[in-house]
Order: structure tokens, then sequence, then C-alpha cells
């Protein structure tokens, strides 16, 4: 029987592989999804079947990343709890599908990851797998009381015995998940919330105190909210996201630092980077306040609250997703423009906003007032409109008097 792993080639999977076919008699495939993660991928195969495993795939998703889920999530506005911007979230669901295909390939029975029992992670390849193929068996050795590999010590001891090529130290070391859209940070000195997230923690981006001292600019072009162009040039999606890191790694931009709830109830602390990100999100955010619809605008915050919800619990491949998308795309058809944003010391401000569909008339928001705008109309409108506040006022003036 065959199983088909989540590989990243840290300790935890690579002690994952001979304990499943240890344990159970599984032949391992190992899956391994590039998804601009730098260079931890550089001879994961090599690495995998030394490890062990049957064979390894290794796919470069940052295209699919990029267009079929980065960009959904940008013209939703979704973000988590006031600032993490989902890029852990948005990659399990990918990830989980092509783990899935690739199990249909091989003939495989069964799927597996190595998140813990306490995270969101799970939650994500879990109802991933659940929703896309339901016959097949789900394998979390970190639930598995079979499973004694969860020190550090444990798992480095292990793979040593057999040797295994792992690379780390039994110093505890933060847990990270790095792809083209951000880094998180978790743990370690982390877990105490009155510590503050020391320089050497950034990756993506310099630490706010040694950003350069003069601003950069970025101009952004949108096209139906799709982020097109990067100062004047077409650039394809992939690119745009590496470009905007570089850029806004340099001036400390979209570092969060944040206390969350995940789904299964407990609350932790993470550090963000998603510098590119967060240049794309604020831009695409100051694009819609010059051309939306107020209702729709209104409508739209609301909606990407609960869009924020289902990336975040791993809901990706449920309908409503799609639904809400169907609805963010109709709200997009608007969002054409370009925004220039200033870099500064850890800020991503926008500072220039022009579009073809800009609502913004100069005529109706200055005194000089046209016919759309008369100003006599305004005294009926308030009437009416303060009408249940001057009844109310009434009333409860006189129930107080007595
Ligand atoms: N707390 C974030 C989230 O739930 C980040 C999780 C990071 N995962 C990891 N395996 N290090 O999306
Ligand atoms: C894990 O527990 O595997 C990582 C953190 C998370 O999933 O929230």
């Amino acid at each position: 029987k065959k199983v088909v792993l989540a590989y990243s080639g840290g300790l935890d999977t690579s002690v994952i592989l001979p304990w499943l076919k240890e344990t159970y008699g599984y032949e391992v495939v190992c899956y391994a999804a590039e998804l601009g993660q730098g260079d931890e991928l550089k001879n994961i195969k090599q690495k995998a079947m030394k490890t062990g495993a049957e064979d390894c795939v290794v796919d470069d998703l940052r295209k699919t990343f990029v267009e079929d889920y980065v960009w959904p999530m940008l013209k939703s506005g979704a973000v988590y709890e006031n600032g993490y911007l989902l890029g852990t979230s948005i990659a399990r669901p990918l990830i989980a599908k092509r783990q899935v295909e690739v199990a249909h390939q091989y003939g495989a029975s069964a799927v597996a990851h190595g998140a813990t029992g306490k995270g969101n992670d799970q939650v994500r390849f879990e109802l991933t797998f659940m929703s896309l193929d339901p016959s097949l068996d789900i394998v979390a050795p970190w639930k598995d009381p079979n499973f004694t590999l969860t020190s550090r010590e444990a798992a480095i001891d292990y793979a040593k015995k057999r040797n295994i090529p792992i690379d780390q130290t039994k110093r505890k070391i933060y847990s990270r998940d790095r792809n083209l859209w951000h880094i998180s940070h978790e743990g370690a000195d982390l877990e105490d919330p009155w510590n503050e997230p020391q320089n050497s923690l950034f990756v993506m981006s310099r630490p706010i105190s040694k950003a350069p001292a003069k601003p950069d600019y970025v101009e952004i072009g949108f096209e139906n909210g799709i982020p097109v162009k990067l100062d004047g040039k077409a650039v394809s999606g992939v690119t745009m996201i590496e470009r905007l890191n570089e850029i806004g790694g340099i001036h400390g931009v979209g570092q969060v630092d944040l206390v969350e709830n995940r789904l299964v109830g407990m609350k932790s602390r993470g550090v963000y980077e998603t510098p590119g990100g967060t240049i794309l999100m604020n831009a695409h955010e100051a694009l819609e306040t010059l051309t939306m619809e107020r209702e729709t605008y209104h409508y739209k915050k609301q909606a990407a609250l609960k869009y924020a919800d289902i990336v975040y619990n791993g809901q990706w491949f449920c309908p409503i997703r799609e639904a809400l998308d169907a609805f963010f795309d109709s709200t997009q058809r608007v969002v054409n423009g370009t925004v220039r944003v200033k870099l500064f010391k850890g800020h991503a401000i926008p500072v220039g906003i022009k579009s073809p569909n800009s609502l913004y008339s100069d005529e109706l928001a200055s005194f000089e007032m046209g016919a759309e705008y008369d100003s006599t109309d305004a005294a009926g409108f308030i009437r009416l409109f303060g009408l249940p506040m001057k009844v109310n006022g009434v009333v409860n003036r006189k129930a107080a008097k007595k």
C-alpha cells in the first residue's frame, strides 16, 4: 500500500517518512511543492530517496499559487484578525490538492502530513483531502499514539540511527513557514508575548530600525483588481510579488506581530513578514476607495471578514468560497488604474491614485455645487433622515421631565 506524504525535507517530515514505512508498511511517495520558499527545495528529491522514499514529486506551483489562490484573496481584501495576510493558510489547500492528484497518479490509498495536532495546518490539509477525495485514508503521525518522535531530541536521534540527512541542531528554533507571499515565525522566545521580536528573526525584510532614511516609490497598475503592471511595465504575478518583496523588504514593510486565535481554540503568537503582499493590499485598497460605489464597498468589507475566516480555517474547497469569489469578481470590474506607493520605515503608504473608473468628482465634493448636488435638497434629506432621532428625543425628554 502507498501513501503520499507532504514532504519538506525538514526534520519532522524526514523522520515521518521512515516511520510510515516501519510502523504501517507503507511505500512512501513524497510530494514537495515549490511555492517560492527560497532554496529549501535544493536536492530535495535526492534527500527523499536517501531517506527511503519510493519516489518524490517536485512541482513548481508558483504561477497557480499566485493566480488561483493569492489573487482571489487579494481581490477580497481578506485579513485575519486585523493583521495576518494569511500567507500560510492560502498555500495549504493547494499543496493538499496536488497531493490528492499525485495519490491518484500513483494509485496510493492514503495521504499524510506532518502538521501537529494543535494547529491550523492539520485542519487545512485534512479538509482539503476530505472534500477532494473522501475515500483516501488520512495519516497524521503527530496525532497517532504510536508516534513518539515529537521532541526534537527524539527525532534527531531517530534520524541519526538511520543515517537520514538532517541539518538541524538540538537547540530550540522557530517554527517557520515560507512561500512567495510571506514567512511566518512562531515558537521559541516568541512564546512569551512580552518578548519583542529580535532583529535577527527577520528573513524577508530588514528590521525597521535598519531601513533606509529615504523613501522609495513604486507604481502598481491594476486590471479588474489584479496587479498587472509594475512601474509602467507588464509583469507576471510571480515577478510582481518577487520584486515587491525585495524593495518592500529593504524598507521593512509588512511586519506584523500578532497574538491570534487558532481555529482549534488556543491563542498563539506569530510574527509575519509579508512585504510585497502588504504593498499590494494597500494599493488595491486605495484603488477601491476611488472606484467603488459606497454600498458595494461597505458590503464587501463585511464579506472580506468572512472570506478571511474561510481561508484561515482551511475551507477553500467549500462552495461558499467560490460563491464569494463570484461576488468579489463582480465588484472588481471597476478596480482599474494605478496607485503610487511610498515605502518608508516599515510603511507602504498609497500617495497617489488614478483610475478611468474614478467616482471621485471634484465638482460634487467641492463647494462649487452643480446640478447634481443642490444644497437645498440637503435640508429635506436631513429632516427625514433625522426624524427617528427627533421623535426619540422628544419622547424621552418628556419622560425625563416627569
Ligand atoms: N499561524 C499561522 C497560520 O495559522 C502560521 C502557521 C505556520 N505553520 C507552520 N507550519 N509553521 O496560518
Ligand atoms: C502546526 O501546528 O503544525 C503548525 C502551526 C499551525 O498549524 O497552526
